[in-house]
């Protein structure tokens, strides 16, 4: 363990301080004792320690006080008491109120050690999971991947589990939600990690130069084959193959790559010795990969070796939540490509985002912000660096700053009244409340009549 357990003894019997601190320095821990109870206090305060043994008879402040007091600063510590009143219902009692363990004096040295093991397992086990949610939800972000929606929590949890099971994956998400990242945080968190991640996309090979790609070839395999080739899954050997588009892999092809995953080997293209490989295989897919197997287009045999855990991630229209921190962290990353210091997006511009359906996902926010960052002059973003399509999508849901001047807003305004109304000049009127020659001279302005 890199950092001993921090322990602190309280008791008022200053011999059996030092005897319990010699004893448990030589187990490695780090100890502190005290024998009065609010210097105890004040020293939990500074650093909760991880286990605290404690006298309860103890003037002042008793041990069950102490123990609630240290609950409360520190939920990761664990509660040894020990005393000379040995009834058993007080022992029940102080028990229940949350110490792990109660110890009637005189107790044996080595009794003591061992409740101190079991607590400390405890005590890592607890700071362990800390630790762990620490990493998915204080953060909001696993690695690089950021979200604080519950789908992407429930996400960055599965991640988590699976990080040391060497499983089979299927990512299914619209385009641009972030699968090929997920992907590669599958890969870097694995035992297989040391290896590269080896990308391969499914849709673009015929069947043929697919398996030219995957599995190589032998010399003289056919003409113009005149070396051994090494194909991909040999290049997967121990790593992680990522298998995108994956539904559109060609059928004759998913019989091959079965065959593959189920006996460990292949045969080179025109060979004849099997070549042993062990891959893991994560892909991924925007299509309904289930549907497509009862259709026949996607061999179901295939699909139950790939589906042993199956990932979904929902479009971003359906987390919007996440789109204030995706935007931050855009803002971040492009600062550092564009030696920028932008701060922060302005609420206009994020009041705009949260009203688009970013028919790209993540990706298409992505490059909204990359252009924006690239744009802005000052250390804000606004809604002058949006696309032009983007502002014009929800000009109805701006309330005009920022974006056009008064005069244009109110052309804009002019013109759609006047649409609706279909071209009726009277009625555009009544309903702008204006004059009919005042509208006349805005709609020749505007161009709307000769
Ligand atoms: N949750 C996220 N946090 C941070 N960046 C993200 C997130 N999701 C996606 N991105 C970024 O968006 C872009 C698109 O993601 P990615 O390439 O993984 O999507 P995809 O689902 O594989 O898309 P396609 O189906 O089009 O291949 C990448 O630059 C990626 O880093
Ligand atoms: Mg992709």
């Amino acid at each position: 363990m890199d950092h001993p357990l921090q322990i602190v003894v309280v008791d008022d019997e200053k011999i059996l301080l030092t005897r319990l601190k010699k004893s448990l320095e030589a187990e490695g821990y780090g100890v502190a004792t005290f024998s009065d109870p609010f210097s105890a206090l004040e020293s939990i305060k500074a650093k909760p320690p991880h286990i605290l043994i404690t006298d309860v008879k103890m003037k002042g402040l008793d041990g069950v006080e102490l123990m609630n007091r240290t609950k409360i600063l520190s939920d990761i510590t664990e509660v040894i008491v020990i005393t000379g009143y040995s009834s058993l219902d007080a022992a029940v009692e102080t028990t229940k109120k949350g110490a792990f363990y109660y110890l009637a004096k005189p107790f044996k040295l080595d009794a003591l050690k061992l409740i101190v093991v079991k607590a400390a397992e405890k005590v890592t086990v607890a700071m362990e999971n800390e630790s762990l949610r620490k990493k998915i939800h204080d953060r909001r972000r696993y690695k690089n991947i950021v979200g604080a929606s519950p789908p992407m929590v429930d996400i960055f949890d599965t991640i988590a589990k699976i990080s040391r099971v060497d499983c089979n994956v299927i990512l299914h998400g619209e385009s641009g939600t972030g699968k090929e990242l997920i992907a590669k945080a599958l890969h870097e968190e694995s035992p297989r990690s040391k290896g590269p991640f080896v990308p391969f996309n499914c849709a673009s090979f015929t069947e043929e130069l697919m398996s030219n790609e995957l599995f190589g070839h032998e010399k003289g395999a056919f003409t113009g084959a005149d070396t051994i080739k090494p194909g991909l899954l040999e290049m997967a050997d121990k790593v992680t193959l990522f298998l995108d588009e994956v539904a559109d892999m060609p059928l004759l092809m998913q019989v091959k790559l079965l065959r593959v995953l189920q006996e460990h080997n292949y045969l080179r293209v025109g060979g004849v010795a099997p070549v042993n490989i062990d891959i893991r295989v994560i892909a991924a897919t925007n299509k309904n990969i289930k549907q497509l197997t009862e259709t026949g287009d996607f061999r179901s045999d295939l699909f139950y070796s790939l589906n042993v855990v199956f990932i979904e991630i929902p479009p971003l229209r359906e987390r919007k939540e996440d789109i204030p921190l995706l935007v931050s962290h855009f803002i971040e990353k492009y600062n550092l490509s564009f030696n920028k210091r932008i701060a922060e997006a302005n609420q206009e511009f994020l009041r705009l985002l949260l009203s688009y359906s970013f028919p790209g996902n993540v990706r298409e926010l992505e490059n909204i912000v990359e252009r924006a960052v690239a744009l802005a002059e000052t250390d804000k973003l606004t809604v002058r660096e949006l696309p032009p399509d983007l502002t014009m999508f929800s000009i109805t849901s701006l309330s005009g700053d920022g974006i056009l001047s008064l005069k244009d807003y109110e052309n804009n305004y002019i013109r759609a009244v006047y649409n609706h109304s279909n071209k009726n000049q009277q009625k555009t009127a009544e309903l702008l409340g204006i004059s009919r020659t005042t509208l006349w001279r805005k709609l020749k302005e505007l161009d709307l009549i000769k």
